[in-house]
């Protein structure tokens, strides 16, 4: 591989279009966009437009077997991923995923059993978090252990508002997916329990959306974890997390308040994708893996069965494969 990673962007919409514009932008090293996939060629137009030497496609098998791309960011909705993942891992090519990875476990293992067959861990999903100064801060208190053990984490995601057709099943899979991510990569451990609460609803929720909610989740060590859900809040976007040591309490995020999740976390999506090119020029795999992707996925199905029934809901997870140990 050169000493630039040639990157193919497929899905140029909200998030392709934001990525497109990092990768393009100074505050991001050794990668450029060669080429732009979208079905609408319209909006690849639009996200191409002052970068020179870009292709645009509307088939991203084409982008994929193009011989001047190196690697690829997938920016598509989730349900349409794995038919992009499958061929680039099969091409043996370096992947950004958005997340969620797939939208269920089963389709996402298949990605992970890709990768197995392969034995070449190829993709990084895009749970940016993991790349948030105040997670990292959180992380480093639990890697020293000089704030003592963790007991418990409180976590807080606040949306202004979200689109009419949001439902019960997007504030698991949509929301609190990037809290699943959150808390295994905080603890270092695997989610073993969820439980979903919700009481009173507001005027501002329509249709099924129960909104405020409360997620509860156990790790295999006890560690407590509550989230606070609450995406129709008309004030704001905010994520918190407060971390409580045996010795101390850490809080992060709580002088963020913005209007949406871009400007919140544009210095760990810069991380993320800057973690993400190194990485691939080096020829390896950093951050969060194919089986983080599966695990969050598998956390996903536990909570929207503990949402359906209020009942607190086992974790179900095959045996990690030691391509990810
Ligand atoms: N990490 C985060 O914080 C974060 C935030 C928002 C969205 N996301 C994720 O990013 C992904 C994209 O979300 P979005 O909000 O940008 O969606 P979007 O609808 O704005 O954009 C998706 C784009 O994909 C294009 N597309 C659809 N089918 C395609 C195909 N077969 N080939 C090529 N292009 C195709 C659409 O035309 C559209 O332009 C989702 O997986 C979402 O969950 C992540």
């Amino acid at each position: 591989m050169s000493n630039e990673l040639r990157v193919a962007v497929v899905g140029a919409g909200r998030m392709g279009f934001d990525h497109i514009k990092r990768i393009e932008s100074d505050r991001i090293k050794g990668a450029r966009v060669v080429a732009v996939v979208d079905i609408n060629e319209e909006v690849a137009q639009r996200a191409v437009e002052g970068i020179e030497d870009v292709k645009i496609y509307t088939d991203f098998h084409k982008a994929i077997e193009s011989k001047g791309v190196d690697a690829v960011l997938i920016a598509t909705p989730g349900f349409l991923h794995a038919p992009v993942l499958m061929p680039a891992i099969e091409a043996g090519l370096p992947v950004l995923c958005e997340k969620p990875l797939t939208p269920d476990s089963a389709s996402s293992w298949e990605i992970v059993q890709a990768e197995v067959e392969a034995d070449k861990k190829l993709v990084q999903v895009g749970f940016m978090r993991r790349f948030d100064g105040g997670y990292r801060t959180i992380r480093a208190a639990v890697e020293s252990g000089l704030s003592g053990e963790l007991l418990q984490l409180e976590c807080e995601h606040i949306n202004p508002d979200v689109p009419e057709s949001y439902t019960g099943r997007n504030l698991i899979d949509d929301t609190v997916v990037h809290e699943f991510d959150g808390v295994r990569f905080l603890t270092g451990e695997e989610i073993k329990t969820v439980r979903a609460l919700h009481g009173k609803k507001s005027k501002y929720a329509t249709g099924e959306l129960q909104d405020p909610a409360k997620v509860i989740m156990e790790t295999e060590s006890g560690i407590l974890v509550t989230v606070n859900t609450h995406v129709t809040s008309q004030y704001g976007y905010s994520v918190t997390t407060k971390a409580i040591f045996e010795d101390n309490h850490l809080s992060v995020g709580n002088d963020l308040v913005n209007s949406s999740f871009e400007p919140r976390f544009v210095d760990a999506y810069d991380q993320e994708v800057q973690a993400w090119v190194d990485a691939a020029l080096k020829g390896e795999q950093t951050g969060p893996s194919a089986w983080d992707g599966y695990a969050a996925a598998a956390c996903c199905e536990a909570g929207l069965a503990a949402l359906e029934s209020g009942e607190a809901v086992a974790v179900e997870l095959n045996e990690k494969p030691d391509l990810y140990k």
